[in-house]
């Protein structure tokens, strides 16, 4: 089980988010030891999810980019943590849960919550690494005049977050247009429904990369978005 300080401050962080975002994320545990808070299909998980966020808000293109960056900033949190966490869209059975749904809302994703095995099993391993396959190389997420290796730090670590962090079924939809010092973050396709969920996902990775690297900043909302620095210089 999830240790219940460390719930609590989960369940925290998911009512700033809400306050702040105007999402409706909602906080599932499971009832009973040994029994799972959402029903995951067995190809991807082993032993049981002791808790889930439900990733609740509106069905329009804003709302799941800010799905994707507060899920995101969700999965940052727990893992800092110590938790496990996985972003489940499909591979799950909806009727295993009930959170409150309003009108005009969906459940766009769930994040689940647990501890992972010490060693990975080899069924797994061997999914993840088909998965990955399809892994872009970091020059591929670049549009500039500037090589990759002529970039700032802070942008390189930026793109190279992307890269390791999630997207629905490895997609990696998301680059990054980089001219005079400047960064926005634009989609190279908008053919599945949760690109914009994507596109905040991979917002929020380059931040945390970017902050990191002593480089505080946020992005503007949309495809094409600009990334603004807060404090810092861009060099
Ligand atoms: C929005 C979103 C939805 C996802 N849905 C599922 C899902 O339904 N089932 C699943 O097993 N993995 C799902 N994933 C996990 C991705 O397949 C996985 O994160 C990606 O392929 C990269 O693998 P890694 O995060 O293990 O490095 C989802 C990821 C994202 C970002």
């Amino acid at each position: 089980m999830i240790d219940g300080e460390v719930l609590e401050n989960i369940r925290r962080h998911i009512e700033v988010i809400n306050d702040t975002s105007g999402l409706n994320f909602q906080l599932l545990c499971a009832g009973e030891p040994g029994i799972s808070a959402v029903k995951v299909a067995k190809t991807m998980f082993s032993g049981p999810i002791y808790a889930c966020a439900a990733l609740v808000g509106r069905n329009d293109n804003l709302s799941a980019e800010k799905v994707g960056m507060y899920g995101e900033s969700l999965v940052l949190y727990a893992t800092k943590l110590g938790l496990g966490t996985c972003w489940v869209a499909g591979t799950y059975d909806a009727n295993s849960i009930s959170p409150k749904v309003e009108e005009g809302e969906k459940v766009w994703s769930v994040i689940t919550l647990g501890y992972a095995t010490e060693k990975t099993p080899l069924r797994q391993k061997m999914i993840r690494a088909g998965i990955r396959k399809s892994d872009r190389r970091l020059e591929q997420f670049l549009e500039s005049e500037t090589a990759y290796e002529e970039l700032p730090a802070w942008v390189q670590k930026g793109i190279e977050a992307i890269l390791l962090g999630p997207s629905a079924v490895n997609r990696q939809p998301v680059n990054i247009v980089y001219s005079d010092g400047n960064v926005c973050a634009r989609l190279r396709r908008t053919d599945y429904e949760l690109v914009y969920v994507d596109l905040g996902i991979a917002k929020k990775q380059f931040m945390a990369a970017a902050c990191d690297q002593g480089v505080d900043g946020t992005f503007e909302w949309g495809d094409g978005g600009r990334f603004i620095q807060l404090v810092g210089n861009l060099e």
